[in-house]
């Protein structure tokens, strides 16, 4: 059953039609596949198959000494490793469910996030709000963090320096957190997530894996993206849904 809730989040997202889980309407194949020609659509299915793809940094990065949360949000807070803590206004830890199965990743603190301290919580975070609702995941119950704790200045790529130096406390809440599942929101979030240089469109629809552990890594578009180019929606709708294909898919804990 579609409560109201979701489907004004469909809605939302501009995905008009809500399809009720199926065999014959849940397909959650991968994009890729689903658009793929008669000729190719002969070739095995790709995706809830497909064999996890291991990030190229293969093992969890070393964290040493794995600091526990309280510790490691006062650290970040305080941190002034790059150039980037110069122009902040408040660092932007992470936010949620220190519990939580699911774990979204996006790129950095905007503008909105730098006032107020929390990751997501502009228009693109709206929309990320609504998507996630749509997918029956509210806000509280999944855990945000960004690849970068502080705002690069007018919004621009983060650098590779800024990226290695935050990254680390990124590892470190990942590893405390030890979700079941990672969101991985655009593609700064994506390829600095499992070290590549692929696009977006080829990652999107693939199982991808992090860390010694294999957390399973699901890419998706990035909600500013998303508000820039509607069309697109449907898309990332497609890629929800097979983030939890592959979340309903995991060996209980
Ligand atoms: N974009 C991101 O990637 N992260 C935020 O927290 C806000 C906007």
């Amino acid at each position: 059953m579609v409560s109201a809730r979701q489907k004004a989040c469909l809605a939302a997202m501009g995905v008009d039609v809500w399809l009720r889980r199926t065999p014959e309407t849940d397909d959650v194949t991968p994009p890729r596949t689903r658009r793929a020609s008669a000729a190719s659509e002969a070739k095995p299915p790709q995706a809830e198959t497909a064999p996890a793809r291991r990030a190229t940094a293969a093992v969890l990065p070393s964290v040493q000494p794995l600091l526990d949360w309280e510790t490691l949000a006062t650290r970040v807070s305080a941190c002034t490793a790059c150039e980037l803590h110069q122009g902040r206004t408040q660092t932007v830890f992470g936010t949620g469910n220190r519990n939580a199965e699911w774990l979204i990743i996006g790129e950095a603190p905007g503008a909105e996030e730098d006032k107020r301290g929390e990751p997501f919580v502009g228009r693109a975070g709206q929309l990320l709000t609504s998507m996630l609702g749509a997918l029956g995941l509210p806000r509280p119950q999944v855990y945000i963090a960004n690849i970068l704790k502080c705002r690069p200045p007018s919004n621009r790529d983060p650098k590779p320096d800024e990226v290695a130096f935050c990254e680390q406390y990124l590892f470190n809440q990942i590893a405390l957190l030890n979700p079941r599942i990672i969101l991985a929101v655009g593609r700064i979030a994506a390829q600095n997530l499992l070290k590549t240089q692929t696009p977006i469109g080829k990652l999107r629809g693939h199982r991808h894996a992090f860390g010694g552990q294999e957390i399973p890594v699901v890419v998706t578009y990035h909600p500013a993206y998303l508000l820039r180019s509607p069309g697109e929606k449907r898309r990332a709708w497609e890629d929800l849904l097979f983030a939890r294909q592959v979340f309903e898919s995991l060996p209980p804990r």
